[in-house]
Formats: structure tokens, C-alpha cells, sequence
């Protein structure tokens, strides 16, 4: 990993090959290192670049957020009494900002962007807000609609629970709905890793990233004027954002596809990786991309 600087921010990112680029947004709870056996399979023809999120994995900066979570959450600024409520947001144009200044700070000009769930909802945002960057959008596990109000409610929730108790809970709580049934079956080492890697995020950067995705907007409308192809996605056995859910987003764009990996759920990326990694290429290769 290498930390790339910009601003008054810098993230921790593994990259490795030579070639157009590929650049995978990981998703919630997550880190990086939820995309490595995937990208792993990419390098020997392309430049393939792996940061960890704002306040997530190697990215998390005492630094910047001793002055701006920390402390502000500590201590209320007006009435200097203690607060235990998370105050930093994280938006997803935060993120999708942050991967436009790290594309400058590597003199990268265009990128394919790959996104699961939460990383979609960034890849949409990087759509949205830095289209002349993209070379074509990979959409994974992963909705375009924003919350309902009872979805954002769960989402202010579970931010204010890690904020208070840790990570603990998370994995209990979350992975029967990330992985298929299969997979817990036949590959507990998955599940150990998944475990590991949700428990070694910070309270403050999960809680800020699920403020940023409950007031998230609904970026739908941009997938009928999508300016690159598009290719989505997803899980036969995902439960979260199912099969069908990323088969009506590649149908609204004017060039997209989808493509669904069995026995494979919420993280098809870790379940499946030669699978997931084959798509991605052959839509490297032949997606007349924009590069
Ligand atoms: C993710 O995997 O990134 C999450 O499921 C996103 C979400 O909570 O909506």
C-alpha cells in the first residue's frame, strides 16, 4: 500500500500493472482488501488501483480527524458539554471527490470505476460529478433508488450504536445478509475474513459513511443519459440488492449489461473472484470503453 496525498487528505491505496486503469471502490463496512483476489487476477494488462475509503482501512487519518471528529464529537462546540452522537458525515460526493483528487494526484486521465453497494452508490456520485473521468462504470451488488425514511431512520441508528459500542456487534448482525449460503457452508475461511476485516474499521468512519449514505439522493435519472457503458453486476443469492434489481439498472442505461454470478451473494467480489474477475475483463476487453 502507498499513500497518495492531496488536499489537506491523503489515502492509503494498493495499486499494481501497467495499462488503462481500473480503479475498485470497496463498500460498507469494508476495506480495500475486500477487492484483492479480483484484482489480483487483473495486473498482467491493467493498471489496477485499490484505496481504501475516507476514514476506512489505512485511510483513517488521526491527523484530520482529531480536529474534525473527534474532538467535535467529544465535546458539544455551543454548550461544551460532552455529546454522543457522531457529527462527521461522510457523503458520498465526499468519497467520489476524493477519487477524482486521487486520479489528478496520480495523473490519470480516465478510469474505468468498478463499485460494490455502497462503492456503486459512489460510482454514481463519480457520474454525476466527474463524468469527463470515466471510461465506463461497473455497477455491483449495489441500487440506485436513495432511502426510505424508515432505511435512513435504521442507518442514523446503527451509526449512533458503532459510535457508542464499537464494531462487535457489526459482524453478527451483518454477514448472514452479505454472503450466500453457500459460502458460509463450504468456505468459513471467507467468513472469518469478512469478519476480521469488518471488525478492524473505525466507529467514526462507519458511523460517518452511514450518515453520508441515509441522506444519499436517488441517482436513477442519471443512468438514461449514462455517457459510457455500463455493465452491472450481481449475485444470484444477493439479498440486499438482488439479480433483478441490477438488471433493470443496466436496462436503463443506453449501453449496459448485466451479468449475474451463482452461488454467490451481497459480496460476489470475495465469494467468486475468478468469476467476478472474468466479467470484469471481458468487459475491459470488448465494452468499447472510453479511455
Ligand atoms: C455495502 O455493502 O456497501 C452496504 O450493503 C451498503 C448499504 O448499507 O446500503
Amino acid at each position: 500500500m502507498e499513500k497518495i496525498g492531496f488536499r489537506d487528505r491523503q489515502l492509503s491505496v494498493w495499486t499494481k500493472g501497467k495499462g488503462n486503469s481500473i480503479l475498485f471502490v470497496h463498500g460498507f463496512p469494508f476495506d480495500h482488501a475486500m477487492w484483492l483476489s479480483v484484482a489480483e487476477r487483473l495486473t498482467d494488462k491493467f493498471r489496477v488501483i485499490v484505496p481504501d475509503l475516507r476514514r476506512f482501512g489505512e485511510s483513517f487519518d488521526e491527523r484530520n480527524d482529531k480536529n474534525s471528529d473527534n474532538k467535535k464529537n467529544g465535546v458539544n462546540e455551543r454548550s461544551g458539554e460532552e455529546s454522543h452522537a457522531p457529527r462527521a458525515i461522510t457523503s458520498m460526493a465526499d468519497f467520489a471527490d476524493d477519487l477524482a483528487d486521487l486520479l489528478e494526484a496520480m495523473k490519470i486521465e480516465k478510469t474505468v470505476i468498478c463499485g460494490l453497494s455502497m462503492g456503486g452508490y459512489i460510482g454514481m456520485e463519480f457520474l454525476r460529478r466527474h463524468s469527463d473521468r470515466l471510461a465506463g462504470l461497473i455497477l455491483c451488488d449495489t441500487k440506485t433508488v436513495s432511502d426510505s425514511p424508515e432505511a435512513a431512520a435504521g442507518r442514523r441508528k446503527l451509526a449512533q450504536t458503532i459510535f457508542l459500542t464499537g464494531t462487535e456487534p457489526l459482524p453478527d448482525r451483518m454477514i448472514p445478509n452479505l454472503l450466500s449460503k453457500t459460502t458460509v457452508v463450504k468456505s468459513p475461511e471467507t467468513v472469518s475474513f469478512l469478519r476480521e476485516m469488518i471488525l478492524r474499521q473505525r466507529p467514526e468512519g462507519i458511523a460517518a459513511a452511514a450518515l453520508g449514505m441515509a441522506e444519499r439522493s436517488d441517482t436513477t435519472p442519471l443512468l438514461a443519459i449514462c455517457p459510457v457503458p455500463l455493465l452491472t453486476i450481481g449475485g444470484q443469492d444477493d439479498v440486499l440488492s438482488p439479480p433483478d434489481v441490477l438488471k433493470e439498472i443496466a436496462a436503463a442505461a443506453p449501453d449496459g449489461r448485466f451479468v449475474e454470478i451463482a452461488d454467490a451473494g451481497h459480496l460476489s467480489p470475495l465469494e467468486k473472484p475468478a468469476e467476478f474477475a472474468a466479467a470484469v475483463a471481458a468487459f475491459l476487453r470488448d465494452g468499447r470503453l472510453f479511455f
